[in-house]
């Protein structure tokens, strides 16, 4: 266990080199445990071997946390992410062949808010990028990886639109597909759609959305949706590991229903709060009141 600042890796590793790294990140509310599910399929599919199993990758990351315990306290609630590569690699050579054990890292850190938190309060404005999605024939979005060029670029067409602005991404047909880090939902006539998962990853955040309709009896479908679908929607939202439910009141400069944040919307971020016994929206606004801590 090293700190931050003495943590190395090779120019030479394969997280450098290629990109070639899974990762997962997961919120720890209040400071419970996660699940390391979707980390393991990940690893299966890009036949990465991390080196340990899910149990034993279970017990190091504890051991992270608890090096960590005395700042994790007074913070909010943590970030734990896990960045799995295949080791090192010589430029230009053979990329499958693994020629180190796999580097695995995982860090903790104070979960930063800030850049959300008034979207609880007032939305904020969905805008859909010109770039398109890799298609799941090329590299399925299910797999949670570091190569995040595509994204990046994505969002940086949709900050050319307006700064604030949160990036949706469609898939080469024109269906919506995902953002940047987190899922889409649009509700119409009281029902709840997002895509499907063959264009999108399989967010945590948005099986516990769907969890909860299905909880507060809310209909739900996984959709082919369409910018239309979201121009003429009543309310939308995001959703992704850090802010859990983020609602957007504008699309491409059009106001979604009424432009305010929508009762469905308010109800599955209630629920969720309800579950993991933390106000999600008080947290990160109390983020925006309070002077920068550094741990
Ligand atoms: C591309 C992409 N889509 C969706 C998500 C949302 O997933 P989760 O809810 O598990 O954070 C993420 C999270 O990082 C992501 O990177």
């Amino acid at each position: 266990m090293v700190l931050e600042s003495e943590a190395l890796i090779s120019i030479f590793d394969n997280a450098v080199m290629l990109g070639d790294t899974v990762t997962e990140s997961t919120r720890i509310f209040s400071h419970r445990p996660f699940k390391l599910d979707r980390l393991y399929k990940s690893l299966k599919v890009t036949r990465i071997d991390p080196g340990c199993d899910a149990q034993q990758m279970m017990r190091i990351t504890l051991d992270v946390l608890d090096a960590n315990r005395s700042w994790m306290l007074q913070a909010d609630d943590c970030w734990l992410v896990h960045d799995i590569s295949r080791g090192r690699s010589i430029a230009g050579a053979d990329p499958t062949i693994q020629r180190s054990q796999a580097t695995v890292m995982i860090f903790t850190q104070p979960l930063d808010l800030l850049s959300w938190a008034r979207f609880y309060e007032v939305g904020c404005h969905a805008v859909t990028a010109m770039s398109r999605i890799i298609p799941p024939q090329s590299l399925d979005a299910r797999i949670k990886n570091r190569s995040r060029m595509a994204y990046t670029l994505a969002e940086i067409e949709v900050k050319l639109v307006d700064p604030q602005a949160q990036g949706i991404i469609l898939d080469v047909h024109g269906f919506v597909a995902e953002n940047k880090g987190g899922n889409i939902f649009a509700i119409t006539n009281g029902t709840l759609r997002t895509p499907r998962s063959t264009n999108c990853m399989e967010g945590v955040s948005r099986d516990t959305v769907l969890e909860l309709a299905q909880q507060l009896a809310i209909p739900i479908a996984e959709a082919d949706l369409l910018p239309y679908d979201l121009y003429t929607a009543d309310e939308l939202f995001f959703t992704s590991t850090p802010y859990c439910v983020m609602p957007a009141t504008k699309f491409n400069g059009l106001p979604v229903g009424d432009g305010k944040i929508g009762p469905i919307t308010r109800k599955l971020l209630a629920a969720w709060s309800e579950l993991v016994g933390v106000d999600i929206a008080a947290q990160a606004l109390n983020q925006l009141h309070r002077p920068t801590v550094d741990f």
